[in-house]
């Protein structure tokens, strides 16, 4: 059984769908042992609560003087304290690279709310995807799991599911079906996945 860290920044509908995995038995190989937000208002941070799983604040600015490098030590430093062996990235939208990265080389995985080399990379985050589809005037778009790198949304893509575009979607509407349709799906199979296939 892998030990599962996840880092979140907001919502945490992502961490949910893992939650619900774990409960239903869809995540069955690795277990979630705590959550890291670097929001201290994160709702993510109540839904780990509410189901028994120890959070930990770590703020780049409050707590880490703005400093990346001490953010990426301190967010190490709690996976470690823990015994995680995968961290999984469930909306989160800070970047980090450092020790965290190094030491967990291979083993973090990001999911990413377009279908990969579309709409991502450095400062498409959150809404900005979905706002960049639809300029763009893609039919379909979808979500990426991938396994991070140096490179932003650059690493090997584990698994992508496509969802379509619909005349009148508003950034909004069209993150949540993206959501819905893609996202609470993929991302605890490809967790599922490779904690099997790495066991
Ligand atoms: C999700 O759509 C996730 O794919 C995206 O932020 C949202 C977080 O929602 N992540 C990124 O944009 C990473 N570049 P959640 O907090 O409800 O899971």
């Amino acid at each position: 059984m892998k030990r599962i860290g996840v880092l979140i920044s907001g919502g945490g509908t992502n961490l949910q769908a893992l939650i619900d995995a774990q409960k239903s038995g869809i995540l069955k190989s690795g277990e979630i042992v705590c959550v890291c937000s670097n929001s201290a208002s994160a709702y993510g941070l109540t839904r780990a609560a509410n189901a028994g799983i120890p959070t930990k604040i770590i703020r780049k600015n409050a707590d880490c003087g703005g400093d990346i490098d001490e953010f990426s030590r301190q967010i190490c430093a709690y996976m470690k304290e823990m015994r995680v062996d995968v961290v999984v990235l469930a909306g989160f939208l800070a970047i980090f690279g450092g020790e965290l990265l190094k030491e967990y080389s291979g083993r973090i995985i990001n999911i990413h709310p377009s279908l990969i080399p579309s709409f991502c990379g450095e400062g498409m985050y959150g809404l900005k995807p979905h706002r960049a589809a639809l300029d763009y005037g893609v039919k379909v778009t979808g979500a990426t799991v991938h396994l991070v790198n140096e490179v932003v949304d650059g690493g090997k893509i584990l698994m992508q599911k496509a969802v379509e575009v619909q005349d009148g979607d508003t950034p909004e509407v069209l993150q949540k079906r993206v959501m819905e349709q893609a996202e609470w799906i993929i991302l605890p199979q490809a967790v599922e996945k490779f904690c099997a296939e790495n066991a």
